[in-house]
């Protein structure tokens, strides 16, 4: 964790994690369909990327899209899709220019091709990044990434390659989506709600939770500073007496 010059309130966490809440709120109360408010949600993602990326933020995990989304109305998640797509070509230059590293959490079975096919492609350019990495959690569910974690123990189990008694957190954190992501310090939902909706229930086990009222395509700069100062004011414990 860093503190930029100049503020020495506002504490950058190393990993932040982001429940972008509230594109269909904000899009109703200004009189939009739900599909506007995802469009301004892509602008409030380049803001945050290249604001954490800025100051120094090594992991950014984003969560686009749940399991739980596959239930929408189809026509919202076609346009999702398509909003994915454009970002996933439209951002290469920003990615590149903050050299940031993609990389997608979640399952890939149900994603449409040309999504894989660009998400693929971006992943594949920015791969020799050095900078913060950037996850996208599309098709995510945090339930479904600790099955899928069993599922690959038992795997291995049946494989000879893995004596149950050596089975340990450690073991399972080894087969989480992203095992090389740190877990996030600091987790982030817009729009006022005090749920963690199925987002990497793992990892956030000793997050810090920081709730903003605004809805996503609200949160700004200012909105991810106050995130950060709140973070700075908290004391992190891990279960232990300090
Ligand atoms: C939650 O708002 C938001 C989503 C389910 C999708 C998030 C998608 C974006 C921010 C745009 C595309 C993302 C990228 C990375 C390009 P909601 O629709 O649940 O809002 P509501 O609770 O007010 O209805």
């Amino acid at each position: 964790m860093s503190t930029p010059g100049g503020d020495d309130q506002l504490v950058v966490p190393r990993s932040v994690a982001v429940i972008m809440d509230g594109n269909g709120r904000w899009a109703k109360r200004a009189g939009f369909e739900r599909i506007r408010g995802h469009e301004r949600g892509v602008d409030a993602v380049r803001t945050t990327v290249t604001e954490c990326a800025r100051l120094g933020v090594e992991a950014l995990t984003l969560y686009a899209f749940s399991e739980e989304n596959w239930s929408r109305p189809k026509r919202e998640i076609k346009l999702l899709f398509g909003l994915l797509e454009r970002f996933l070509v439209a951002e290469r230059p920003t990615l590149m220019d903050n050299d940031v590293r993609l990389l997608h959490s979640g399952r890939r079975e149900r994603l449409p091709p040309r999504v894989l096919e660009l998400l693929d492609e971006t992943v594949e350019l920015t791969a020799k990044n050095g900078g913060m990495r950037l996850a996208l959690a599309i098709s995510y569910g945090g339930r479904q990434e600790l099955a899928d974690a069993a599922r690959r123990l038992a795997a291995d189990v049946a494989a000879g390659e893995l004596d149950p008694a050596t089975v340990d957190e450690s073991a399972l954190a080894a087969r989480l989506y992203l095992p090389e992501l740190p877990d996030p310090d600091l987790l982030i939902r817009t729009a006022g709600e005090l749920r963690v909706s199925n987002f990497l229930l793992w990892q956030i086990s000793y997050a810090e939770i920081h709730v903003s009222d605004v809805c996503w395509p609200e949160f700004g700069k200012d909105e991810l500073h106050a995130a950060f100062r709140e973070f700075g004011r908290r004391t992190r414990r891990f279960g232990k007496v300090l």
